[in-house]
């Protein structure tokens, strides 16, 4: 195994970049897929296990709402149309963040994604989406108070999104 375990991208300069080629900033979001895919295949090639990637942040909410509504269809067809190739190259795709205020369709698209995919063993794919790591601990939290569980770090990496 590589002596990374894990890399981390925050993705950024997507839509200056399709401004900058005379395109729309969602030209930009299409082909920011494209550079996920090469990251992607490149990490598997040098056997890194882990890969998370910064997609929507909790601050991305304030953009127009066009723009926002095109990045969740987008994230839907990938998903819809890629599905068995990830199944077939053995990619796990895991969701952190709280996808419950979500499109309803993407939210699907997401889950079934994960149920999907959660046997694959090459890499396992990370993607934050209405992500926050405040939310995180809270989350975490709130489900082991529920529990009453012992307040320790094994139970309370149990409740952790990752
Ligand atoms: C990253 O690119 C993709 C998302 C956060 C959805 P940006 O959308 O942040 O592009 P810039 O930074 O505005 O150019
Ligand atoms: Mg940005």
């Amino acid at each position: 195994m590589n002596k990374i375990n894990h890399i981390a991208i925050i993705m950024d300069g997507n839509g200056r970049w399709g401004k900058k080629k005379g395109k729309s900033r969602n030209f930009g979001h299409i082909n920011g897929i494209k550079v996920i895919e090469k990251l992607v295949k490149d990490s598997i090639k040098i056997k890194i296990p882990i890969i998370t990637f910064y997609t929507f942040s909790t601050e991305n909410w304030r953009r127009p709402k066009r723009e926002i509504s095109f990045l969740f269809k987008l994230i839907d067809h990938y998903f819809n149309k890629e599905i068995d190739n990830l199944v077939k190259n053995n990619i796990k795709i895991n969701i952190i963040g709280n996808i419950k205020i979500l499109p309803q369709k993407v939210r699907t698209r997401l889950i079934e994604s994960m149920t999907r995919t959660k046997r694959c063993k090459k890499i396992l794919i990370n993607l934050a989406i209405n992500y926050g790591s405040k939310d995180e601990i809270i989350n975490a939290t709130r489900i082991l108070k529920r529990k009453k569980g012992n307040v320790s770090i094994k139970n309370f990496e149990k409740n952790l999104h990752t």
